[in-house]
């Protein structure tokens, strides 16, 4: 049964599920929280934008907001980030106390983050009056209400190239006799929809600090995924000698979505980047193959850092250069992480 694209991206039970992800995954993110923090210190944004937001695992939130900044949050995963927001709000001290980022303050910003906010928690209040302790983990106030701010927006950071080609290939290919032929045209496709554009709502020129953070390597996963699962639920799985033949046109297609997704990416980093601006950009750079205990070069992330290199100036000014790889261990797999801080050419 075909699954539209829309449907596809909307998480079942989405958030228990993000929830356990939070659990499990955000102690291995800490460390790209604080390379992303040393960024904020360094560079006082006054408009931050997070692509790929996701459930803020990687984002130093609280501190950004500390920071005064005007947030933009961007996901495709629909709600994925006002769950984030929910579980990065309380923090407790070691006695239990709460504290709550949003109610300390001033009180025009905490009723731009909060609806809820009253201001009469007292002067030195770490919570406001409506506080209510969530049960168990991730801490939260269960009477936060998400006021104007941040902004988050459920939309593509490829400038709609991912989604093009993933709304349109159910059409392309929905009545394929093969695999040959779904790939056929699903490479067509892939192509045709190059120039396609949509722009994220954050005007042009407008952000001081842009993050892509673990999110280029993403790009090799989706829509790809979704295409070749709904290749399978029409037509079945490949047979493994109908997978040997198709290999090379498995490595054209995802070669294409990849190097056009990342053109759409950058192209709207170029768009939103304030003069001056910096964009942060983490990927997966290296990863550990365990039966072999050897370390792999992620050719593709190779190949993405020629390509930063001809659209932008890198800002090796900005991290300590002890910063520019870091180790990531992640539930399934260890990987070591590049970061890296980019200027547009001119900015
Ligand atoms: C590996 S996660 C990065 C970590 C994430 N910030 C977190 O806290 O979990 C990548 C995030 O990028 C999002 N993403 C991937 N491709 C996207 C696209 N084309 N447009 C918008 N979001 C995308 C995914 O939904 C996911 O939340």
């Amino acid at each position: 049964m075909p699954v539209q694209w829309q449907d596809y991206l909307t998480v079942p039970g989405g958030k228990a599920v993000y929830c356990e992800c939070h659990r499990r995954c955000r102690g291995a993110f800490e460390r790209q929280r604080e390379i992303i923090g040393s960024v904020l210190d360094k560079t006082n944004p006054n408009v931050v934008a997070c692509l790929g937001a996701g459930i803020l695992n990687d984002i130093p939130y609280r501190r950004m907001v500390r920071s005064g900044a005007t947030i933009h949050l961007v996901d495709w995963l629909p709600g994925i980030t006002d769950a984030g927001i929910d579980w990065s709000i309380i923090e407790r001290d070691e006695d239990g106390a709460a504290r709550c980022v949003f109610c300390t303050l001033s009180e025009d910003r905490s009723a731009a983050y909060c609806r809820r906010f009253t201001g009469d928690g007292g002067s030195d209040a770490e919570v406001c009056g409506s506080f209510v302790a969530g049960k168990g983990s991730p801490f939260l106030c269960t009477a936060f209400e998400k006021g104007t701010q941040p902004i988050c927006h459920t939309a593509d950071v490829t400038g709609g190239y991912a989604s093009a080609f993933a709304e349109r290939v159910l059409d392309a290919v929905g009545d394929a006799r093969s695999w040959k032929s779904a790939f056929g045209r699903a490479i067509a496709l892939a192509n045709r929809v190059s120039r396609q554009r949509t722009n994220l709502g954050i005007p042009d020129a407008s952000v001081d600090l842009v993050t892509s953070s673990m999110l280029v390597s993403q790009f090799d996963h989706e829509p790809y995924d979704y295409f070749s699962w709904q290749v399978a639920e029409v037509l079945g799985p490949p047979t493994a000698k109908e997978e040997r033949r198709l290999e090379p046109a498995v490595q054209r297609l995802r070669a294409t979505l990849r190097t056009n997704q990342f053109d759409g990416h950058c192209d709207e980093i170029e768009r939103i980047l304030a003069p001056g601006g910096y964009c942060f950009m983490s990927f997966e750079m290296f990863v550990l193959d365990a039966a072999a205990s050897r370390w792999i070069l992620v050719k593709e992330m190779h190949e993405v850092l020629g390509l930063l290199a001809r659209r932008f100036s890198f800002a090796f000014d900005i991290l300590p250069e002890h910063e520019l790889f870091a180790r990531f261990v992640g539930q399934k797999a260890a990987s070591v992480v590049c970061s890296l801080v980019l200027q547009a050419r001119g900015g």
